[in-house]
């Protein structure tokens, strides 16, 4: 019992539940063959988060880490026809294929990529009153997540949700010593999680084509 059957299984997931969809499977391909990493969530995933935004109604959505835009794609589709989703990615050429996808999705009235690092473009957000966001989705460097977080929290409405994507590492998550950045920051967010009254939260251990991690939910009080 491994990789190879979480990955079988999450293949007979996606075949079954979130379908043979065009638009994201030219998402995939243009991301692949511009050589960006295969970083994007897994389908089932990205029906997870689209499912999500709309339990909380999503009309504002906020997303940091872009990539190709697969996610993008998936949440975007939750909005109403005036809703918004804004997108922070730090590679212009990351950004650039995520257009071109997004634009081949027919999502570009809707969808907005900023470019920068997102601890310096979050800021603008809050001045230009492109927030409350409904829901946002943190995905970028994850030595930063608990900034991002911070953030995230502070540019919500009440009711709004919280998505963090790969906080627990091959479960590195409960590793006090390690010395990598990424779980450093994983950590980092769970022991502000502990103390934060602002939200009430979960995390989730997840198995499948993305091999072990996790999510963690919450909503802002
Ligand atoms: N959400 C995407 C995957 C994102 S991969 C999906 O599921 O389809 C992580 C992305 O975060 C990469 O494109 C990377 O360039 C970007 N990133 C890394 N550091 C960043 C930063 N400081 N600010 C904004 N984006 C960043
Ligand atoms: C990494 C980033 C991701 O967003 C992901 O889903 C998996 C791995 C990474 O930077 O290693
Ligand atoms: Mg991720």
């Amino acid at each position: 019992m491994g990789q190879t059957l979480w990955t079988a299984v999450d293949a007979y997931i996606s075949e079954h539940i979130s379908g043979d969809d065009p638009v994201l499977g030219a998402a995939v391909a243009a991301s692949n063959a511009a050589g960006l990493p295969a970083l994007s969530v897994a389908p089932n995933q990205g029906k997870l988060l689209q499912l999500l935004a709309r339990c909380v109604g999503a009309r504002r959505i906020l997303e940091i880490g872009t990539l190709g835009g697969y996610s993008t794609i998936w949440l975007a589709r939750a909005l109403p026809a005036d809703g918004h989703l804004i997108s922070l990615e730090l590679d212009a050429r990351h950004a650039e294929v995520a257009r071109s996808n997004i634009e081949r999705a027919a999502l570009s009235e809707r969808v907005q990529i900023r470019l920068g690092a997102a601890l310096d473009t979050l800021p603008l957000l809050q001045k230009e009153l492109e927030a409350p966001f409904c829901f946002t989705f943190i995905d970028a460097d994850k030595a930063n997540i608990p900034e991002y977080f911070d953030w995230a929290v502070k540019l919500s409405r009440p009711g709004a949700m919280i998505v963090v994507d790969n906080v627990v590492r091959k479960g590195a998550l409960i590793d006090a010593h390690s010395g990598d950045e990424n779980v450093v920051g994983v950590r980092r967010l769970h022991e502000a999680l502990a103390n934060d009254q602002r939200v009430s939260a979960t995390t989730l251990q997840t198995v499948g084509v993305k091999g072990y991690d996790g999510l963690t939910l919450a909503i802002v009080n």
